[in-house]
């Protein structure tokens, strides 16, 4: 039997100093986690009286696209935020927006087919992408263009290499950059133009601080929409996200859920009904990410980094090339000497990651604080 090579697979390399981090902290260290994009408070007080109200009925599978009420509660926050009729019955829940991409990539392109993704973006992109047998085609950005893409990136790139999808996400990981309106709705008329399909990434919506965020499904229904509780709501572990399917997709879509999935989890989706409503609770988290984002971005522009501060999400995307050109061993060391864990920029960026740092700043302020000062030691040695 010959097993499989990893092939383009790498490594999240987030998860992997996670892990360290987590090992060290066992071991009875002080480590400042920056390395993963999660909030550190749990969901609003509602959403976990809910679950804890839900505990003695039984558990069971919910209907395979989700809960009727919690579709009919995103389609009346598409009314509400967006201003656009969506049915709920286009809607499935999903296992966090990571199983959403699984059913758009396998409910909407033929083996082998071609997707573009940014480079930097999201490091499950590409490696989704790679474990399941498609070919990823990667858009440079650049931060003097303020790392957002463009109608012209994609008609270049395209006419470089063709490709059938484009899966981008708005505000993204890790530079925080957002397209602006007419930005977005250039890139919904070029993808049409080119019979590109586009997959909308919406998952750090509501964390936009330059304006309200905008949804693909403004300009477009061809575009699937993917979302999730995981940011906004800080409900990262609880692994609830959804879907919005064109009419086209959408059976496919179903039939792959009710064979891959059945279901997202139950107690999730009753905690995230209760989740879309509480949004002043996740108003008061966004103003505090508001406060790191400026201290984060002084700290580390102070300390010597050139770091552009994004439209949102919660990253720092930092250039460290003045101290380092292997980010990865600059992250372990950072994490062994100091205690603070960072994601080296190789996990968005295969070709000059090297030289760029991650750091989340949706932890506390005290937690923040302390990393600016352990880096400012770290960096003296
Ligand atoms: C751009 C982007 N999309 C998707 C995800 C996956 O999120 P989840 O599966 O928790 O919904 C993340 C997580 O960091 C992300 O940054």
């Amino acid at each position: 039997m010959t097993a499989i090579g990893s092939g383009g697979l790498r490594p999240f390399y987030s998860l992997e100093i996670n892990a360290q981090a987590q090992s060290l902290k066992a071991q009875g260290r002080d480590i400042c986690f920056l390395e993963q994009g999660q909030p550190a408070v749990p969901p609003a007080p509602k959403v976990r009286e809910a679950v804890k109200a839900a505990l003695d009925g039984p558990q069971g599978y919910t209907h395979f696209a989700g809960q009727p009420e919690l579709r009919e509660g995103l389609a009346q926050y598409y009314a509400d935020r967006h201003g656009v009729a969506v049915a709920a019955d286009s809607i499935i829940a999903t296992m966090g927006s990571s199983a959403g991409f699984i059913l758009a990539f396998l409910g909407s392109f033929a083996p082998g087919a071609k997707i573009a993704v940014t480079r930097p973006g999201y490091p499950a992109y590409l490696n989704t992408l790679e474990g399941m047998g498609f070919r990823a085609v990667e858009i440079p950005l650049t931060a003097e263009s303020g790392w957002r893409l463009t109608a012209a990136d994609i008609e270049a790139a395209h006419s470089r290499e063709r490709f059938d999808g484009l899966l981008f996400a708005s505000p993204a990981n890790p530079t925080g950059a957002a397209v602006t309106r007419e930005g977005l709705a250039a890139i919904v008329a070029v993808c049409a133009k080119l019979g590109v399909r586009l997959i909308s990434d919406e998952i750090y919506h509501g964390l936009d601080y330059r304006g309200p965020s905008v949804s693909a499904l403004e300009f477009t229904r061809d575009a699937i929409v993917i979302n999730s509780f995981s940011k906004y709501y800080c409900m990262t572990g609880w692994r609830i996200g959804w879907m919005v399917l064109p009419d086209d997709l959408l059976r496919r879509a179903q039939m792959l859920q009710q064979n891959l999935f059945i279901s997202a989890p139950t107690l999730s989706q009753i905690a995230a009904r209760v989740a879309l409503v509480e949004r002043d609770y996740c108003e008061e988290q966004k103003a505090h990410y508001a406060g790191n984002r400026t201290l984060l971005s002084a700290g580390l522009s102070g300390l010597g980094f050139d770091v552009h501060e994004g439209d949102g999400a919660f990253y720092a995307y930092a250039d460290v090339g003045r101290f380092t050109n292997d980010s990865l061993s600059f992250c372990k060391e950072l994490l062994e000497v100091a205690g603070v864990a960072a994601t080296p920029g190789i996990d968005f960026d295969r070709v000059s990651g090297h030289r760029f740092v991650r750091f989340s700043y949706a932890g506390s302020k005290p937690t923040t604080e302390t990393a600016l000062q352990r880096m400012a030691g770290f960096l003296r040695r």
